[in-house]
């Protein structure tokens, strides 16, 4: 296999089941990246997820299941260093260190903030105090130091993460600025990330908007759930000539362009072609469409539900190499905390020395 001396680095939290955005926007590229030679790191982000809790979930589980998941869609433990964050913990370090020198102005302006916030608004102004998590408001903080703790050169994730990657490097050129410099930055996320919609055709697919297609759905939940999807709207007469998903789906009904990208990333473009011609001659097609896109689908799911369930693809399996890769990223890691605290000036840790 070919090496490739460029560091990569992603995460993905363990809120369950993977569906089509986290394939489509994250794991798809972690495969590639992996068969690319780079050196990977891919974790699960179980710190993170916790800024979301409302009560005990088992975390833990979901880790492993996510983790076989991982296995069955192709990703390597061998190849690719796949790890656990809370098996780390000197990124906790890194972000306490990093916390101390970020402005919260600079984390108020963060998307993810700024939504929740909104959300607790009333129409009548600011609710009284503020019931948000400091792990929220400095989720961008944690994240820099996941990225920037493996000196990562690229961070493969979806659209809806960008943000945070420019935040990691405004964190790591502010360090630098002012400490010496220390850390490496990561290119910012490629212009070709995307955004999977979610079924109800909202703009994004996601575990808590439930509106998920996941990678363990079989057959049966897969038809359920593209039959829901709400195509009562005729279709509306299109402006533009290209069969192009980025110039064609913003012209469709949310739902429906929902469905349109689904089969534009699963099916060969003469089958999304062919779709996109029935629409554009308005014929009746939404159930056809639906049940093509629905064999796509479970064609793409068998082989992973399979991987998933495969004998050796075990528990015992996936805690053996999270051990072993734990003890493979920690050196590294504890590098750059140390340089991190001897910059700022308060000198090597004694008792790791
Ligand atoms: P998370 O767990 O929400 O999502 C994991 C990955 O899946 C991508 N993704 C999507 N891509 C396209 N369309 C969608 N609908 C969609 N939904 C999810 C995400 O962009 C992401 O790549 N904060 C991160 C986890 C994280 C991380 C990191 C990532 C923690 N530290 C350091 C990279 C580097 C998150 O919550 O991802």
């Amino acid at each position: 296999m070919a090496t490739n001396h460029e560091v990569i680095l992603s995460g993905v939290r363990p809120t369950g089941r993977l569906h089509f955005g986290n394939y489509f926007g994250a794991i798809k590229h972690f495969i590639d990246l992996q068969k690319q030679g780079y050196r990977c790191y891919y974790f699960i982000a179980d710190y993170h997820a916790l800024t979301t809790i409302s009560e005990r979930e088992d975390f833990f589980r979901h880790t492993l299941d996510m983790l076989r998941t991982y296995v069955a869609c192709g990703l390597d433990p061998r190849k690719s260093i796949i790890y656990r964050q809370s098996d780390l913990p000197c990124t906790a370090e890194l972000t306490l260190l990093f916390g101390m020198i970020t402005n919260i102005g600079f984390l108020e302006r963060g998307t993810t903030y700024k939504d929740k916030m909104s959300k607790l608004t009333s129409p009548e102004g600011q609710p009284e105090g503020n019931p948000l998590s400091y792990g929220l408001l400095g989720y961008p903080v944690l994240m820099a130091a996941d990225i920037l703790i493996v000196k990562a050169d690229k961070v493969p994730v979806g659209d809806d993460q960008r943000q945070h990657v420019e935040m990691a490097i405004d964190i790591a050129e502010r360090f630098n600025h002012r400490f010496g410099e220390v850390l490496k930055s990561p290119a910012p996320v490629a212009r070709d990330a995307i955004r999977v919609r979610g079924l109800d055709g909202s703009d994004k697919m996601g575990k808590s908007e439930n509106n998920t297609l996941d990678l363990l759905d079989d057959e049966k939940t897969v038809l359920k759930k593209i039959k829901g999807v709400p195509t009562t709207t005729d279709p509306l007469p299109l402006e533009t000539e290209s069969d192009d998903p980025e110039a064609i789906l913003p012209e469709m009904p949310p739902s429906v362009a929902a469905l349109y990208h689904l089969l534009y990333l699963l099916a060969p473009w003469e089958v999304y072609t062919d779709f996109v011609g029935k629409y554009r001659r308005k014929e009746r097609f939404y159930g056809q469409l639906k049940t093509t896109l629905a064999e796509y689908v479970t064609a793409f799911n068998k082989p992973i539900i399979e991987g998933f369930h495969a004998p050796d693809n075990t528990d015992e399996f996936v805690m053996d190499f999270l051990r072993d890769n734990a003890a493979k990223v920690t050196p590294v890691a504890l590098d750059t905390v140390e340089s991190c605290r001897e910059a700022m000036g308060i000198g090597h840790s004694l008792y790791r020395a």
